[in-house]
């Protein structure tokens, strides 16, 4: 009898190393499954030297059935063990990918911003708060009265039709959609007793079509002032003041002569804006005068006693200048990204 066994320990050693080093070398479950028929199964080395158990010489088989018997242990332990590290690392690697961190801000819906408009209506409005003025308000829809004839338009004024009017109907009404924000001077002389320091921002309508530069929906500012002893020279010291809020310390005004039947003298109001792009240049802001002696009268005061300025610009001209807004559309549209860029003041 050969004292060699046909199964040798050197060979078992050799297929318990390859085994072992394919488990080692498993990166993953996956890849560790793949390699198990190599490493325990039909392909393996060990169930090779198995197989021979049943036809080496019965003396061998006791030592050769232990050694591969021991070894085909210490495989599949190997194996287990690896399987089971693995899978621990894949579910840390699983967890760590789907980590949600509930201390995180919240994702918000947009919370939008105030219209550029709205806001440049409010800080005008606290320029003349800041002086002691009042704000007043008016109706839209206005009677004819209020919008012309209180404001000594004649019956057949050319201004009438000049203001390309919305009239509502039926035309017996007598109801407009107002064309400009001087109706209110005449219901705040009504209304209030003197002296008067009222401003009045509100929408505005004529039929304009829309394009880049007119919308038939506007706004205007209209300041009316009435005390003993107002002149033109109270008129320009407000309108330098207001300009200069608008326009920076810089910024001066310029009065030309011009008409409205509801002042008297009257003037257009140009303003020096120094910070325009593409320079310094004048502007035309508005208009303005000396409320006209009929007005004062329709409205009860009497003209030889008091007298009183009064001024109207349009707000979305104002908010082009200062802020080199060069479409109106954009104004109109009031799309969130336009208006955000006005800041999100609340
Ligand atoms: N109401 C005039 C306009 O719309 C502006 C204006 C207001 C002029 C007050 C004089 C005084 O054009």
């Amino acid at each position: 009898m050969s004292n060699l066994n046909p199964i040798s320990a050197q060979a078992v050693q050799q297929a318990v190393d390859h085994a072992l080093a394919s488990v080692e070398a498993a990166v993953d479950l996956a890849a560790l499954k793949a390699a198990r028929g190599s490493i325990m199964g039909e392909q393996s080395q060990i169930v090779a030297l198995n197989s021979q158990l049943g036809k080496i010489p019965q003396e061998f088989k006791a030592e050769a059935g232990k050694l591969v018997g021991q070894a085909r242990g210490a495989i599949s332990q190997a194996y287990a063990s690896k399987e089971a590290e693995l899978a621990v690392l894949e579910e840390r690697a699983k967890l760590a990918a789907e980590f949600v961190d509930v201390t995180a801000a919240p994702a918000t819906a947009r919370i939008g911003a105030r219209h550029p408009l709205a806001l440049l209506q409010e800080t005008i409005s606290d320029v003349f708060v800041g002086m002691g003025w009042e704000i007043a308000e008016g109706p839209e829809v206005e009677n004819e009265w209020f919008n012309f004839d209180a404001l000594n338009f004649d019956e057949d004024h050319p201004a009438r039709a000049m203001q390309d009017t919305f009239f509502v109907d039926p035309i017996e009404s007598h109801l407009v959609l107002r064309t400009h924000t001087s109706p209110v001077q005449v219901r705040s002389m009504l209304d209030r007793e003197v002296p008067i320091f009222v401003l009045c921002p509100g929408r505005v309508f004529r039929t304009d079509e829309l394009d880049a530069t007119h919308t038939p929906v506007f706004h205007q500012v209209e300041g009316l002032a009435i005390d003993k002893g107002l002149t033109m020279a109270d008129l320009r010291g407000t309108l330098e003041h207001f300009a200069r809020s608008m326009f920076g310390p810089e910024a001066k005004i310029r009065l030309r002569p011009s008409f409205f039947p509801f002042t008297e003298p009257s003037a257009e109001l140009d303003v020096w804006h120094p910070g325009a792009k593409g320079g310094a240049r004048w502007v035309e802001w508005g208009g303005c005068g000396m409320v006209n002696p009929n007005v004062l009268k329709a409205a009860g005061i009497d003209p030889e006693e008091y007298s009183g300025f009064a001024f109207g610009m349009g707000i979305e001209r104002t908010l082009m200048f200062r802020n080199d807004v060069k479409d109106m559309h954009d104004m109109v549209e009031a799309d969130v990204r336009f208006s955000e860029q006005f800041g999100l003041v609340l």
